[in-house]
């Protein structure tokens, strides 16, 4: 059945408005939600669900993080992943994919050798990246970061100072720690209009030390005014970099925020070349331009970046976010710090990746289809608008006046639509690939209406979108069905594969739809449709690519190997066959699968659809029946080759069940056609228990005890879809902060959500900032405060500390009498900012006492320093019987949890925290599913504390004689955390992670409260 499409427009429902706005009573949270509730698994290509089944029309794709649109078939491999449900990525499967997508980006970067680091958002990527500059650069003369004028790279501390919109910036950025500066060329175009690369050119760069350098800079200066401009702005660039005061320079490959603006690709091969010349690392921030938004994977690579003897001469670094889910760094060095990041996040990255990857030809027709509706567009409107420009799937236009670009941007929700301002006075648009042609047509459409609107015209709306032949319905409930059924992690009993498979078949949407018939194909009766099989593959596809007689024969003829076929009357038009692995050795890439081997594992053979039937879902009805028939079999999993682009759509299908690739084999199509390399994927049809970890409380706080039937159904929606929650969330969101929020104390209901730990930090030191200007903080050995941001890492101690930090000895290492000496001392000497304490230390385990901190808290009020708490650790009643520190009776002034996934929530007094809306934001400001993630836990612990604190007391007992027995020590244990000492087994290290990054045989036990009861209900140990 079509699904019909409602847009919202005119007013707001009122109802959703005021259940937002209660959370604004307070200033629980700053008011600067948009009033529509959301409500994700409905969302539909371009279009973001609201309640009450009214869609808008997402013209920015979610601030370009939404590659495929809503729902996209090939997302929902993501719930195929337990290791995405509970943020575990130890497993060997989630380890191989990771390993995959890491040399995906390495790849696709053009580089021979290169690392990945995972982190939780596009700003930590940028500090990152930074970080490292900072920590190898070779002076310390080497101060500062150079930006560009119209820079944006995020809001932590570092990238803030290096984001150059001086109204976002200056508020909170610290005098001593500015970035600097230098121009972009001020000019309107985009790839397609800006000329070519002047013969010479790269070598004057080359050249910007030698006497003649004015010399031949003059001879470009005089040929055009663009290239008047471009050499300014280089020269300014050169002067800059000569000056050696910088650490690293930073750019985007077209600037978005800043407006829309693009460098031709004279202006970045010289901006590579003075780099290299002056020795200074760059960063590529591809956060809003990477995964494929230009058509090219990563948006730098359309400049070739080279010198006149064409070597390269491209950045150290390449940062990511939006598309990718979370934060990513692609380095030629290996990164020193620590990673964190929310698996299931990387994994609808992959996807995204493997898709965006997959589809640059579609890319390009977009962008295609759209440049003339653009032109007219400008034309309809030309005495306001100006300068349209694309490039893929983004296009943008200036406005002669503010105010009405102001205006255009205010009608956008009551006609339906949403796209972003960008620079002073630019609408700009991100489209995704879940744009058909009727969407575009519509979404200009809107345009029009709004900006007639805007210019006074009076108001008309379009209420009803294209429909959708998708059945997103049977989606969820397919996947969801397997989901569940693979919840009790054991293998599935086998049942009348034939019966259960062709009924599942027949009932198919798509194959009702086309009348189809379904029918079972083993060694018994192929011989009666070889011939139709051959002719259809034939007709289907080029010769390198058609499975021969002999093959099909070995898979029906293979151990558990069948084929399904579908049929109009007698015409054969679908088939799908897979057989047991073993029996295709010859198959490039099967001998080097480590399943090879396995009497459980499937080739996919062949999927072929008849032309004149493909694009009806055909294809996917097979693999889904295919998957249910394996299952039944006994099958574990379905491993198989899909060639690049050519097999595109096949590979999303695959991606749709939880494949992702094991093997990338380079030209291994030997013909002519464009793409010839192949993805050699895997498949797992059935889960694996998931090991028990008691060193991971704080990332994960769902264990695989509470993943049940109901969690799954109520947040399958945020499992697959990324929302940008400093603009919109769900009733199930704002009930879940509103849980947590009501267990602080009333004087700190004060709170910015975020994507991690250091995020948090960043938060409350702006926000702090606006009531105590001092650039220097206090904190004491041994506590951590994350590793995403400079100012974090700072505070946590790593090396090569970008901010002013007074460590104080570990109150754990002197007496109490000295710590509050020296505490004192250090107060009366300096002015601080604020001073920082981790209640209980994720990287120690160990806990501070109350009198201690009651001193510690009395100390810094008498000198008016605002105390901040880590309360990361001591969540789950790990410091006292209150549920974390911040709910006991000492009080900090600020402080903040770290709910594991990609999810943080700050709290404050009200008069450290800036309420004024979009002042504290980031893209997404935390992740939906992450806070279900660790709201389930608290479910769990809360619905009877009493059988909690039993519990820990059996896990405690337990844990004592399974460590001594094996032959290592509990050095201490208290509330169920601590540390465990010496060599581990091989049976005890499967429970457990090191401790910190420099303690040497000490484990850290800090178990979820569901991982707790898992390990207490455990039989054996094996
Ligand atoms: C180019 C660029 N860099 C960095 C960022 C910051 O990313 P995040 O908001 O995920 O921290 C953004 C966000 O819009 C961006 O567009």
């Amino acid at each position: 059945m079509a699904k019909n499409i409602s847009l919202i427009y005119s007013k707001p429902d009122e109802a959703q408005k005021l259940e937002i706005e209660k959370y604004y009573l307070g200033e629980r949270i700053p008011a600067e939600k948009k009033p529509y509730l959301t409500d994700l698994k409905n969302g539909i290509g371009p279009f973001l669900p609201t309640q009450k089944d009214r869609y808008i029309l997402d013209g920015s794709s979610q601030i370009a993080t939404m590659g495929l649109g809503f729902n996209p078939t090939s997302f929902f491999g993501v719930s195929h992943f337990y290791e995405a449900w509970l943020n575990d990525p130890s497993s060997v499967d989630f380890q191989n994919l990771r390993k995959s997508y890491e040399q995906f980006l390495v790849r696709k970067a053009g580089w021979e050798k290169g690392f990945v680091h995972f982190c939780h958002s596009g700003a930590e990527a940028n500090e990152i990246a930074l970080g490292t500059c900072y920590a190898s650069r070779f002076s310390p003369s080497q101060k500062k970061v150079l930006a560009f004028e119209g820079s944006f790279h995020g809001r932590m501390m570092v990238t803030l100072s290096a984001t150059y919109n001086p109204s976002k910036r200056e508020p909170y950025e610290w005098p001593s720690f500015k970035s600097d500066y230098t121009d972009w060329p001020r000019l309107a175009f985009d790839h397609k209009s800006e000329g070519p690369v002047p013969e010479r050119w790269k070598e004057l760069w080359e050249n910007a030390e030698s006497p003649s350098f004015e010399v031949h800079a003059k001879h470009f200066e005089s040929e055009s005014e663009v290239l008047k401009e471009e050499v300014r702005c280089l020269k300014m660039l050169r002067e800059k970099l000569k000056t050696g005061e910088h650490y690293a320079v930073i750019l985007e490959p077209r600037q978005c925020e800043g407006g829309d603006r693009y460098g031709s690709r004279r202006f970045h091969n010289a901006v590579g070349i003075l780099c290299h010349l002056y020795g200074v690392p760059y960063i590529y921030d591809e956060v809003q331009c990477g995964y494929g938004l230009s058509g090219e994977f990563f948006w730098h690579r359309l400049f070739e970046n080279s010198n006149s003897r064409g070597e390269c001469v491209g950045p150290q670094f390449v940062t990511c976010a939006k598309k990718a889910q979370l934060g990513v760094v692609v380095s030629r060095n290996k990164i020193p710090f620590p990673q964190e990041f929310a698996t299931h996040s990387l994994i609808r990255g992959y996807i995204q990746a493997m898709v965006m990857d997959q589809s640059r030809e579609r890319v390009y027709e977009i962008e295609n289809y759209v440049r003339p509706l653009l032109r007219n567009f400008v034309k309809e409107f030309s005495e306001d608008i100006e300068n349209p420009r694309m490039q893929g799937l983004s296009y943008s236009i200036d406005f002669k006046s503010k105010e009405l670009c102001d205006k255009f941007i205010a009608k956008r929700f009551e006609n339906g639509i949403l796209f972003y301002p960008a620079g002073n006075s630019t609408a700009r648009f991100r489209l995704n690939l879940g744009f058909r042609p009727g969407d575009i047509t519509l979404l200009f459409k809107e345009m029009s209406q709004t900006l007639s609107q805007a210019k006074g015209s009076p108001a008309e709306y379009i209420k009803e979108a294209p429909s959708f032949e998708k059945n997103l319905e049977e989606l969820w409930s397919f996947h969801t069905d397997e989901v569940v059924s693979m919840l009790d992690f054991k293998a599935p009993s086998k049942d009348s594969a034939i019966q259960t498979t062709l009924q599942f078949l027949e009932s198919h949407s798509s194959v009702r739809k086309a009348g189809l018939r379904a029918e079972w194909i083993d060694s018994a009766n192929f011989k009666k449709f070889e011939s139709a099989i051959l002719d259809l593959e034939k007709s289907t596809y080029e010769p390198a690519r058609q499975t021969s007689s002999q093959e099909f024969n070995q898979a029906v003829s293979s151990e558990g190997g069948f084929g399904l076929a579908l049929f109009k009357g007698q015409e054969l038009v679908a088939i799908c066959f897979n057989g047991n692995l073993n029996s295709f050795s010859t198959v490039r890439g099967v001998r080097r699968d480590p399943f090879f081997g396995s009497s459980k594992a499937y080739y996919a053979l062949d999927l072929t659809v008849k032309k004149g039937y493909q694009g009806q879902d055909l294809g996917k009805a097979l693999k889904m029946a295919s998957f249910k028939a394996i299952k039944s079999l006994g099958g574990e999993r379905i491993q198989g080759r899909n060639r690049d682009s050519l097999a595109g759509p096949m590979l999303s299908i695959n991606l749709s069940m939880g494949a992702y690739e094991l093997n990338h084999l380079i030209e291994d199509y030997p013909d002519n056609e464009k793409y010839r390399d192949c993805f050699y994927y895997t498949t797992r049809v059935r889960w694996e228990k998931p090991r028990i970890r008691l060193s991971s409380g704080v990332t994960a706080p769902l264990s695989a005890l509470q993943l049940s039937k109901e969690f799954v159904d109520k947040y399958k929606g945020p499992l697959l879809t990324k929302i940008c929650l400093s603009n919109f969330v769900s009733t199930d969101y704002l009930n879940n902060l509103k849980t947590f929020s009501d267990l602080l104390p009333e004087s700190l209901r004060h709170s910015y959500t975020t994507s991690g730990q250091s995020e948090c930090v960043d938060k409350l030191i702006k926000s702090l900032w606006t009531v105590r200007k001092h650039e220097r903080l206090l904190t004491f050995e041994g506590q951590y405060f994350g590793a995403g941001s400079n100012m974090a890492r700072s505070l946590s101690g790593y090396s090569a500390s970008v901010f002013p930090v007074d460590r104080l000895k570990s109150p754990f290492d002197v007496s109490e009498n000295e710590t509050l000496q020296n505490l004192e001392k250090a107060l009366k000497a300096n002015s601080y900012h604020s001073v920082w304490i981790e209640p209980v230390g994720q990287k120690t385990m160990k806990a501070w006492g109350p009198e201690l901190l009651k001193k510690v808290l009395e100390a810094c009020r008498t000198h008016g320093v605002p105390v901040v708490f880590n309360d990361t650790a001591s969540m789950f009643y790990r410091w006292s019987e209150k549920h974390f520190m911040a709910s006991s009776d000492l009080v900090p002034d600020a402080g903040y949890c770290y709910l594991g996934g990609q999810m943080g929530v700050t709290f404050s007094r009200k008069e450290l925290f800036v309420s004024k809306p979009l002042e504290i934001i980031s893209t997404w400001d935390g992740d939906e599913y992450s806070l279900a993630q660790f709201s389930e836990a608290l479910k769990f612990v809360e619905a009877d504390k009493k059988s909690y604190f039993d519990l820990r007391a059996k896990f405690e007992k337990k844990l004592v004689d399974f460590v001594t027995e094996n032959g290592a020590r509990v050095a201490f244990l208290n509330r169920g955390v601590g540390v465990v000492e010496g060599g581990l087994n091989l049976k005890l290290q499967k429970y457990f992670m090191p401790l910190g990054e420099c303690y040497r045989n000490k484990w850290a036990v800090i178990p979820s409260p569901g991982e707790m009861s898992r390990f207490v209900n455990q039989v054996s140990y094996d």
